[in-house]
């Protein structure tokens, strides 16, 4: 059956006969049901589809009424077995994009369980959970190309690149942190054989046209920011860290001198994400979030998305929930529960 399936298909568009469809069609679910496998083999370039998609797209051909719309939803499924409708910034197949219910296309991410395999881990105070590059990296690059995360941290933008065969250069002011994070991420196996450079420096500074130089490339397809949440975790004693900055303006000026230094990297039509959150302090909540954004804008990006993302609550914090609520109903304020991830295209 499964090698035939698409020769099936395809005598069935020639037929006319509804009910013979149907009939013909209700076997091959049946024989699908049968089948151990979870996946169906094509013996075409896909190789396999799910049988979980076959289920769907021939119960949908079943329970359609008219001989032309059973036809329409059989040529459909013929060409997303055989046909692949790329864009030009992922690897996602269109013609089966129902096949990608892993990938989220709404505006809130509700994300509770930290994917703490192989080299990830959450010991890192003020690194993202990996399930944010994963996404983005999907959704925004193809196989082989170039990453750019200015704030490398504990490098879960690294290792996330590496597992899908994304090439990336991290930058991280901090020596002794790049280096623990480089020898970190060498435990991590290499299966696409893709390229990792580690850069210890500022990022508003560090000579990107060297480092694209060296690496042999002319710019990176997407960025990705996470910088400190001003001065909500203090990272080092470096002057140039940007969560040593003695005011928000100085934040934002710094933050700024970090885009400058990016945005000229990253093709054009391409995109980039900031992660951030607010702050909350001295009786005030500081949308630093949007002052970010409005960085970002003023540098000529489009606005694609404003993603409210569920704040992994922290030890120290789950041990004063309570503290937080009283302050919260004291104070008139609500408890953060949720930071941001802002797109951006390139024009
Ligand atoms: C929020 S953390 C990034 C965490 C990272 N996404 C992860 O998952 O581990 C910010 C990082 O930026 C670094 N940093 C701060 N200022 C910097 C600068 N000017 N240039 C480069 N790195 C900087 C800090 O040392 C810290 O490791």
């Amino acid at each position: 059956m499964k090698k035939d399936f698409l020769n099936i298909i395809s005598g069935l568009i020639n037929k006319s006969d509804l009910n013979e469809i149907r009939k013909d069609f209700a076997d091959l679910l049946t024989a699908i049901k049968k089948s151990k496998n979870q996946n169906i083999d094509l013996g075409n370039e896909f190789t396999s589809v799910t049988k979980e998609f076959l289920t769907e797209a021939i119960n949908q051909i079943l329970e359609t009424q008219t001989i032309e719309r059973t036809k329409y939803y059989i040529k459909r499924l013929k060409k997303s077995l055989t046909e692949i409708k790329e864009s030009k910034i992922n690897d996602l197949n269109l013609n089966r994009w129902k096949e990608y219910d892993d990938i989220i296309t709404d505006s809130l991410w509700v994300l509770n369980k930290r994917d703490n395999s192989g080299a990830h881990h959450a010991g890192y105070w003020g690194n993202f959970i990996p399930q944010i590059p994963n996404q983005l990296l999907r959704r925004y690059t193809k196989k082989g190309e170039w990453v750019l995360d200015p704030f490398l941290g504990s490098g879960t933008t690294l290792i996330e690149a590496q597992r899908l065969g994304r090439n990336a250069v991290g930058i991280e002011l901090s020596q002794k942190v790049l280096e623990q994070t480089k020898k970190n991420i060498e435990r991590e196996s290499n299966p696409h054989k893709i390229e990792l450079e580690f850069v210890n420096g500022d990022s508003a500074s560090v000579d990107l046209l060297e480092v694209e130089s060296v690496l042999q490339i002319k710019s990176f397809q997407f960025i990705i920011w996470h910088p400190p949440y001003w001065d909500i975790i203090k990272f080092s004693d470096n002057k140039s860290d940007l969560s040593n900055s003695k005011s928000i303006e100085e934040f934002l000026k710094g933050f700024g001198k970090v885009l400058d230094n990016c945005i000229p990297h990253l093709d054009k039509k391409r995109f980039a994400a900031v992660v951030i959150s607010d702050k909350y302090s001295n009786g005030e909540w500081i949308p630093l979030g949007f002052y970010v954004m409005q960085e970002v804008l003023k540098r000529g990006m489009i606005l694609k998305s404003t993603i409210v993302k569920n704040f992994d609550e922290t030890t120290a914090k789950r041990n004063q929930k309570e503290l937080w609520r009283y302050r919260a109903l004291a104070g008139g304020f609500y408890v953060f529960k949720h930071e941001y991830i802002f797109i951006f295209q390139k024009k």
